[in-house]
């Protein structure tokens, strides 16, 4: 059981330097920007993030459409370079790290379910779920995720190729290839966003159990104020900023 003030008391924008100082964080982001070129020019995407996640916890970070939900996912998986500030996950520094070094660590300690699932056309759905193990030398690749594909309830589409699949299933086996290596840090982003209520359930689930189980951080961008609401910790941005950081229930972490 993990208790709730495992969560960092950090609740407002803007907060001071201490990020980087937290014991036990594996994320750890102190004034972060992004600004990405445009025809019509420099576009600021993200403006002075800061925050760190504790270890084992759940996150939600949610807010509309544009907020810049993605683009900071995509910075702390280590697939996107932030243009200021510092990137600290799993104790890594990412601006330290070359692109080679960046896969290592993703390989090793990151799982990442994206919003399109980027799975391999020609693989089929049992040897997509098997890759990253099969990279980091596991013999037992294809056991291991022949157990994750029953797990999303795929199992008898283990030889389907991902054209053969609908969209939920596809999103399932992107779900099962990131489980599959028990990594310490889950990013998805939403995971459930394409699937029937029961699916997403089923889906919901799973990340939770591998959380409990596995004390897998769970860091999930999600538009579904359910999912949000299970997660021990809510993050808010608001045109690439984050507006407010709380627990559900609480004042911070409510809807407006
Ligand atoms: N390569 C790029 N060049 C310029 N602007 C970009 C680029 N990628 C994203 N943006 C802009 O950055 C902003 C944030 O995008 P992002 O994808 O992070 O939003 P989001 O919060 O994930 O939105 P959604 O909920 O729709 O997925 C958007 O306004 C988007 O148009
Ligand atoms: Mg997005």
């Amino acid at each position: 059981m993990i208790p709730f003030n495992a969560t960092p008391a950090l609740r407002v924008p803007g907060a001071p330097a201490s990020a980087l100082g937290a014991a036990a964080a594996v994320v750890a982001l102190e004034d972060v920007g992004l600004t990405l070129a445009s025809r019509a020019g420099a576009v600021e995407i993200l403006k002075s993030v800061s925050f760190s996640i504790a270890g084992a916890t759940s996150v939600a970070i949610v807010g509309p459409s544009g907020s810049g939900k993605t683009s900071l996912l995509m910075i702390m998986a280590g697939l996107e370079r932030a243009s200021r500030g510092k990137v600290h996950i799993v104790g890594q520094d990412f601006s330290a790290l070359s692109e080679d070094q960046l896969a290592l660590v993703r390989g090793r300690d990151i799982g990442i379910v994206f919003q399109s699932f980027h799975l391999v056309p020609t693989m089929t759905a049992l040897e997509n779920v098997a890759l990253p193990l099969e990279l980091a030398g596991r013999p037992d690749a294809f056991n291991v995720a022949a157990v994750r594909l029953a797990e999303v309830g795929l199992a008898a589409r283990s030889q389907h190729f991902p054209a053969q699949l609908s969209g939920g299933e596809q999103q399932r086996v992107a779900l099962a290839r990131a489980l599959a290596p028990k990594p310490k840090i889950l990013f998805a982003d939403e995971p459930t966003g394409n699937l029937d209520a029961a699916t997403g359930t089923q889906v919901t689930e799973l990340l939770f159990d591998l959380h409990r189980k596995s004390g897998t951080t769970l860091i999930l961008v999600t538009h579904d104020l359910s999912l949000a609401a299970r997660c021990q910790r809510i993050i808010r941005m608001s045109d690439g900023r984050v507006v407010e950081d709380g627990r559900p229930g609480s004042p911070l972490g409510s809807e407006h």
